[in-house]
């Protein structure tokens, strides 16, 4: 079965470099793979290439370039707050389908498949869940069913049309956070305990059979961060196993890849090796939001070179382990950047003591960046033996 699989895929290779081979050549010119869209580039690998898209721009007719490179360079789109749940149920019963829907046909017409972002997270709730909460008026066991039903109401209306769910979001702490050991964090934990994660994939499941279902974090793109015992990667690894073992249908683990030029961060090969870990446990992986911010320090914003070229270089060689590590895991389907360009980032708005922005691959002008000539290169300088087809994945039951 494996063997014959894998001879599968050998010949789809094969078929795809003869398909290359044969792309006649561009306006008399030879035929150049640089010159081809991020999302034709991630097609030899089964790669899907993605963003998140704000649904307000892509609507905005002022901003034509926005909609085009959103359909031209990317296969997969997420909504980047249009399905979170104060945008879906701003009133309590009354739901705000408009956007949502929109990015679902955006996707269709433009042959693009779509993550679904999110369905439990301890952020953006609406205003009425968390007061009623707060004065008592929610119960614990209406709090569970509410979750329950909007699971089962989000999950069924887009059933079939959402390729990968982020079913629980950031539900694990930070080393510095209160208690400075790992532990579940946020609304959900304190209102339901731990059990609402297993609770939320079973009742997505239920909804949807065929999404695959994921859980979504960020600071896990490698192990060994730090004191072994306190390793969030680790807490997610050991959390993943855990729900496998009991049968959740947890289908894979999406690796934010929100990064900071001002950090260590990790090389190539521990990223690599971490996904290899997550996908060893029969889960799929991806990388899902991805942006590497700079400090924009004083010289940046005077438009200082010698500032500005290493953070640019950063940057570009950060997005590039990520999306190495990505390819080196067959079981890696997707890579997502979080905005792709600098004039609708959400990093300027939320990281600005000290300032930070420049996280995207394309310049506030709409210019491609290094980094983007970087995961170009990358895309097309890989191949056998050690970047292979993706393996394809279906939802556990
Ligand atoms: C962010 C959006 O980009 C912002 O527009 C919004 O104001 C806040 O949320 N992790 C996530 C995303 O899972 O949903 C967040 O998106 C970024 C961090």
């Amino acid at each position: 079965m494996k063997l014959r699989r894998w001879i599968a895929t050998g010949v789809v290779a094969v078929a795809t470099v003869a398909t290359l081979n044969a792309l006649p050549a561009t306006a008399g010119r030879p035929y150049d793979p640089a010159e081809q869209s991020l999302r034709t580039l991630g097609q030899r690998h089964g790669l899907h290439i993605g963003t998140a898209v704000d649904l307000a721009v892509l609507n905005d007719p002022a901003d034509p370039r926005y909609r085009q490179l959103a359909a031209s360079e990317f296969s997969s789109v997420t909504a980047e707050n249009a399905m979170k749940w104060e945008s879906l149920e701003p009133t309590r019963g009354s739901y705000n389908w408009g956007p949502a829907d929109e990015l679902v046909a955006f996707a269709r017409q433009n042959n693009q498949s779509v993550r679904g972002h999110v369905l439990v997270w301890h952020n953006q709730l609406p205003g009425w869940l968390t007061s009623g909460v707060a004065d008592g008026s929610i119960s614990k066991e209406e709090l569970r069913a509410l979750l329950k039903k909007h699971i089962t109401t989000v999950v069924s209306r887009y059933k079939g049309k959402i390729w990968q769910w982020d079913v629980v979001n950031e539900a694990v702490s930070d080393p510095w956070d209160n208690p400075p050991t790992l532990h579940y964090k946020g609304f959900w934990a304190q209102h339901l305990g731990p059990g609402y994660i297993a609770d939320a994939f079973r009742w997505a499941r239920a909804a949807d059979p065929k999404a695959l279902l994921f859980y979504n974090d960020y600071n896990i793109e490698a192990f060994g961060s730090g004191d072994p015992a306190n390793d969030k990667t680790q807490f997610v690894y050991d959390m993943a196993r855990q729900l496998r073992a009991e049968g959740v249908p947890i289908d894979g683990i999406g690796s934010q890849g929100h990064l900071g030029t001002q950090y260590g961060n990790y090389d190539t090969l521990q990223v690599a090796a971490a996904l290899k870990k997550f996908s060893g446990l029969g889960l799929a992986t991806a990388f899902t939001e991805v942006d590497v911010r700079s400090q924009l320090t004083e010289g940046v914003q005077a438009g200082d070179s010698a500032e500005i070229n290493p953070r640019l270089q950063a940057s570009a060689a950060n997005f590039s382990v990520l999306l190495r590590a990505c390819l080196a895991d067959r079981h890696c389907l997707s890579f997502t950047v979080w905005g792709f360009t600098d004039k609708h980032s959400w990093v300027p708005g939320w990281f600005s003591d000290p300032p930070e922005g420049m996280a995207t691959i394309y310049d506030e002008n709409y210019q491609p960046k290094r980094a983007y000539h970087e995961m170009k290169a990358d895309l097309i300088y890989a191949g056998p033996p050690y970047v292979l087809p993706r393996v394809p994945h279906r939802p556990r039951r």
